[in-house]
């Protein structure tokens, strides 16, 4: 017979006779003539009952099944008495196809996610973290089915490159020079190096994806993104997945639009393809939860300027633990209070100080500021950052000039501002801040399958 997934079953008006379930015990229950498994195969949150006459020919072996132990089970879908199940299987016959001895960790219904990060292997068989990871599923496949329905196109950016997209200096370097040569030779000779010179782990798409847009016209990129800030914040990997639409003709409201209407699919798309996993959420991780996804889906995202936000922060009599300055990088707590406290909804802020912002950017008239734009979210801060890019080649060599930047080396960025330069814009989101605000999880760490942070790589 044919394994039927539980998901699937669960959901069946009409019982189709016999099945085939397999998948991992979560509790056994004995009484005197026969036993209850409660069974999860991971495809949806539900588990189903399973019910063992003891006439069944091996009931002594079934009666030393322990939590965790994985089994293949066959008898009728029938009609449950119990509350809470339509269905439940009473077994023909039960295969247990291995014995989870007493020493598998997951025995307690409740354990902390501290604990739970020290087996992030085992922890997707947990409820909670099992819900968190099909929705990151489903939410990357909705990502792709946006942006199919907007008229994208896919770019895969490559993951190993020559160039700084970000300019903060945070990347990993990739090299395939022996650590030997270069102690004995006191240095690192990257002629010698396989590119032939530096190469890093990606830090952002970005601009494979602007030369992409001006040749596609709106392309996005979805893919891993690798960050050596040292950071260990609840907000920070070192290696995250980004989304970065990127599109030709478009100036930074366009692109503010852009984010806002894709913020609001993603949130909607959840709530109809995975209402169990994200009622999970609300009773046991953050109860405020069905208001911040009503606001997200109901309310305009507010918009203001960065000369604006600083304006707001300075006036509003709340204790920082970081001053805050005009010209400055808003710290996490400021981003969190305007979205928080005092806007109370998503914001968008645009046109930062162009010192504290990457050279790509768009002068603004003024020539001070930028076309630049973060979103605020609450709980998270900053969940996008984008801008609209400087296509006029004299002002961006002026830039990169001004930054010191190698220009010999991006002279095919440059091209694309020499051959038929369009305005266009784009930004990055951070796939699992997303999740964070999706879901309320509030550490980082607990929305990727295996996080990696300063010091920690253990899986
Ligand atoms: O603001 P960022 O640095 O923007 C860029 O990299 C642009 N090149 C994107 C673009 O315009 N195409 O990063 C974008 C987003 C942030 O808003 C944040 O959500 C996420 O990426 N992010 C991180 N997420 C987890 N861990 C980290 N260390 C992150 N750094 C950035
Ligand atoms: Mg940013």
């Amino acid at each position: 017979m044919e394994r039927t997934k539980i998901n699937v079953l669960l959901n069946l008006e009409k019982t189709p006779g016999p099945v085939l379930i397999k998948g991992w015990v979560r509790t056994k229950r004995d009484s005197k003539e026969f036993c209850f498994l409660e069974i999860n195969d991971g495809s949806c949150l539900k588990n189903i009952q399973v019910i063992a006459q003891n006439d069944l020919a091996n009931y002594p072996d079934i009666q030393t099944i322990t939590t965790g132990t994985s089994v293949a089970v066959t008898g009728p879908l029938s009609p449950s008495p119990g509350k809470g199940q339509k269905w439940e299987v009473p077994a023909t016959d039960i295969d247990i196809i291995s014995l989870a001895p007493e020493s598998y960790p997951l025995q307690k219904k409740r354990h902390s996610d501290e604990f739970l990060r020290t087996i992030a292997h085992l922890r997707p068989r947990t409820n909670k973290y099992g819900a968190g990871f099909r929705l990151r599923s489903e939410m990357a496949f909705a990502i792709h089915k946006f942006y199919k329905e907007q008229g994208f196109r896919y770019l895969t950016a490559p993951l190993i490159t020559g160039s700084d997209c970000e300019g903060a200096g945070e990347m990993f370097r990739v090299t395939s020079l022996d650590p030997k040569t270069v102690k004995e030779q006191g240095k690192m000779d990257f002629t010698a190096d396989f590119f032939g010179q530096e190469s890093n782990l990606t830090v952002s798409g970005q601009l494979s994806a602007e030369m992409f847009a001006l040749a596609l016209g709106d392309v996005y990129t979805f893919g891993p993104t690798f960050r050596a800030e040292n950071s260990n914040t609840s907000r920070h990997v070192a290696e995250f997945w980004m989304l970065e639409p990127e599109m030709a003709f478009c100036d930074l409201k366009e692109s503010m639009d852009h984010g806002e209407t894709l913020v609001k699919y993603l949130t909607r798309h959840a709530m109809e393809e995975c209402p169990e996993d994200m009622a999970l959420f609300t009773s046991f991780v953050d109860k405020s939860l069905p208001k911040r996804i009503d606001t997200l889906l109901n309310t305009p995202f507010a918009r203001i300027s960065y000369t604006q936000a600083i304006d707001i922060l300075q006036k509003s009599n709340k204790k920082f633990d970081f001053k805050v300055d005009y010209g400055t990088d808003l710290q996490s707590e400021h981003e969190r209070f305007l979205a928080e406290e005092y806007f109370k909804t998503p914001v968008f802020l645009t046109d930062y100080p162009k010192e504290i912002k990457p050279f790509y950017m768009r002068v603004n008239d003024d020539g001070k500021t930028v076309a630049a734009v973060d979103l605020l979210v609450p709980q998270i801060g900053e969940l996008i950052g984008g801008s609209q890019r400087e296509e006029r080649l004299a002002v961006l060599k002026n830039r990169m000039a001004e930054m010191n930047l190698p220009m010999e080396k991006y002279w095919w960025y440059l091209d694309s501002r020499r051959f038929g330069s369009v305005p266009h814009s784009g930004f990055g989101m951070g796939f699992e801040r997303f999740l964070m605000m999706l879901t309320g999880i509030s550490n980082i760490r607990d929305v990727i399958p295996f996080p990696r942070t300063p010091g920690s790589i253990d899986f």
